[in-house]
């Protein structure tokens, strides 16, 4: 296999390439006025943000990560969650999800996924409600836009927040077309490059409508400070890099684009994998409007076989995730978890394939033609 042969799962130099002109005007920009930690770039960057979402606020912060930590200690300090109180997490997820709620003070209690779904629904929510369930932090993974106007009535008939961790997803629409983070108090937003809106490095985003929770989190991004250099309740260095949200106001304006890239390459795949759905070989993952296609991963038991003639074929893919966060020892310390039989399951099948904006239909073909070939065998 020649190198000019092999497919990247994702080729970040490829998708910036027409970017670098501007990026590069962006950069001269900051070293000209020379404000590097908050300032105008943040400032224009979350206005941009804003406008794009529908939010009435954003704030730009250092990571999803620091986005979800920001959010769920902003929400203790205003006692809509105790100290120590127990909330839902998907098992099913980048461990992030997870650990800033530990982070928080706060007890992860994992969900198991739904049959056939990437996500829990409503019933897997209740069935792990416990009595010191005081939020939901429900991850719309690998960009599908999870439906969640029934979790939001559980929620708001048992006193419970909702959270929405947006990091996949920025673009993605719920079926009323408003964006994902808007039935949720937050959604929090990553913007790690290989987001479908990513940064030169790390960085995140709150989204919010409610204006007091937006006041604390932006406090908490720095220090706590609601006036300068003083404090009343705990923060952090939270901020999001001005160099970085200048970079971002240069790419935002492409993000739509590349969202119609990755659903054309998520089309063509599940018209090509049609047969295989029908002679029972994999599971595709469902073609619903407003996806914003992070992954695309489909699901096979024969998962080994065909990463093992992608690899051989020279084309990237990559297991989210191999195992379920309930297995992780870091957790150990969250007291005993219900079994995640459906999680546990779907680690040993998921497979994700190049999606990304710049991959080319001929190389998606070849993707296509290697897994058809390995999953009819
Ligand atoms: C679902 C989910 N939540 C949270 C995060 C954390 O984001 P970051 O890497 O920007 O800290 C990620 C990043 O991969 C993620 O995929």
């Amino acid at each position: 296999m020649s190198e000019a042969a092999r497919v990247a799962l994702f080729d970040l130099a490829r998708v910036l390439a027409p970017h670098r002109p501007a990026l590069h005007a962006a950069l001269e920009r900051c070293l000209d006025h020379g404000t590097f930690v908050l300032g105008p770039e943040v400032q224009a960057f979350e206005r941009a943000l804003q406008a794009y979402t529908g939010h009435n606020h954003a704030i730009g912060l250092a990571s999803g990560t620091d986005s979800l930590l920001a959010t769920l200690m902003a929400l203790v300090q205003q006692g809509r969650i105790g100290a120590g109180d127990d909330v839902l997490v998907p098992s099913f997820t980048f461990i992030a999800s997870a650990t800033s709620i530990m982070r928080a003070g706060l007890r992860p209690v994992f969900v198991d996924l739904a049959p056939d779904a990437f996500t829990p629904d409503v019933v897997a929510f209740d069935a792990a409600w416990t009595p010191r369930t005081r939020a939901v932090l429900s991850v719309h993974l690998f960009g599908a836009p999870q439906p969640l106007a029934d979790v939001a009535v559980l929620c708001h008939a048992r006193g419970a927040v909702l959270v929405e961790d947006c990091a996949q997803a920025i673009g993605a629409r719920q079926t009323d077309g408003r964006h994902v983070g808007h039935t949720g108090v937050v959604g929090a937003l990553s913007f790690f490059p290989a987001k479908n809106l990513g940064a030169l490095g790390d960085g995140g985003a709150a989204l919010t409508d409610d204006a007091e929770l937006a006041a604390v989190i932006r406090a908490k991004r720095q220090h706590g400070f609601t006036v300068r250099y003083q404090a009343d309740h705990l923060g952090g260095n939270f901020r999001l890099d001005a160099l970085q949200a200048a970079f971002l106001q240069v790419l935002l304006p492409a993000l739509d684009g590349w969202l119609a890239a990755r659903t054309a390459h998520a089309q063509a795949y599940s018209a090509a994998f049609a047969p295989l759905v029908r002679a029972g070989r994999v599971q595709l993952p469902a073609v619903v409007p407003g996806h914003a296609w992070n992954q695309y991963v489909v699901r096979t038991p024969l998962r080994d076989r065909l990463q093992q003639a992608l690899t051989g074929a020279g084309i990237g893919s990559a297991i989210y995730y191999p195992s379920g966060l309930h297995t992780q020892p870091v957790f150990s310390a969250c007291g005993p978890q219900g079994p995640q039989p459906c999680t546990a399951q779907m680690c040993t099948e998921v497979l994700a394939l190049p999606v990304y904006p710049g991959l080319t239909a001929t190389e998606r073909d070849r993707v296509a033609e290697v897994t058809t070939a390995a999953l009819a065998a």
